[in-house]
């Protein structure tokens, strides 16, 4: 029997799609390499399956790139993970800005490393007027910590009620609509606070591909898994 091969409706793409890209580590590990090489082609995935979004129109990428539960690892692995973040900044805003990609970010760049601080800030300016699509990069972000932060600010703020509505608008991801679909490498199955308030009717899917190994037609197969699911956000 011939199995139909079945494509991506391009009349039904998810606006906003998050990626955790987990397994970077094995990957190289797998291959006897350093840590370090997981992480550049990390990257390289990316670089992939973002240029593979922007052909297909999808409006909205967000990455978590750097949560507050990363500092934990050694000194070394944060220190290359930032020179690592850099260098793409550098290398990729001319393309970034040329296919009309936004750069936002959510989490605490305060408390980055100086140079990478202004690496963002450099590119989410020279990014500014772009409108075609979103790359929103979580870095030094928790979930929690947001909702904390947002809660901190409505009190400051002395607002004595509040609705869903307005408390969007204390969450970094106050001009973005919510995921439709969060896709989580390397076989884990868990948010690792990522997303957690902004994820309740996300889809979700969790390949087993390490993220290096996450080309462009693990992204295709991610999205036709997608418009295989039928949301119906507590209807019937
Ligand atoms: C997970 O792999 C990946 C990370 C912790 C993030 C690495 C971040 C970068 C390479 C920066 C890229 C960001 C941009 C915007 C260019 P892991 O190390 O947790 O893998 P493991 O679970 O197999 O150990």
């Amino acid at each position: 029997m011939k199995l139909k091969k079945v494509e991506i409706d391009m009349s039904n793409l998810p606006t906003h799609i998050a990626f955790i890209m987990d397994g970077n580590g094995r990957w190289a590990i797998k291959r006897k390499l350093s840590r370090t090489l997981g992480h550049k082609a990390g990257i390289e995935a990316l670089r992939r399956v973002l240029d593979r979004s922007v052909m297909l129109g999808i409006k909205i990428i967000s990455l978590y790139a750097f949560s507050t539960e990363n500092w934990k690892r050694p000194k070394d692995e944060v220190d290359e993970i930032f020179r690592l973040l850099r260098e793409y900044l550098n290398e990729d805003t001319k393309k970034i800005v040329e296919q009309g990609i936004k750069i936002v970010t959510m989490g605490d760049l305060s408390k980055l490393p100086e140079d990478i601080r202004q690496a963002f800030e450099k590119v989410i300016f020279d990014t500014k007027n772009c409108t075609k699509h979103i790359f929103n990069i979580g870095i030094n972000y928790g979930g929690r910590p947001e909702i904390i932060r947002a809660v901190n600010s409505i009190i400051a703020s002395g607002v004595k009620n509040i609705d869903e509505q307005d408390f969007k608008k204390y969450l970094y991801t106050v001009d973005l609509p919510d995921p439709d679909f969060i896709v989580r490498t390397s076989g884990e199955m868990r948010l690792s606070n990522f997303m957690p308030y902004q994820s309740a009717y996300s889809e979700f899917y969790f390949p087993k591909t390490y993220w290096p190994d996450f080309k462009e037609k693990e992204l295709d197969n991610a999205i036709i898994e997608y418009q295989s699911r039928c949301r119906r956000f507590g209807a019937i």
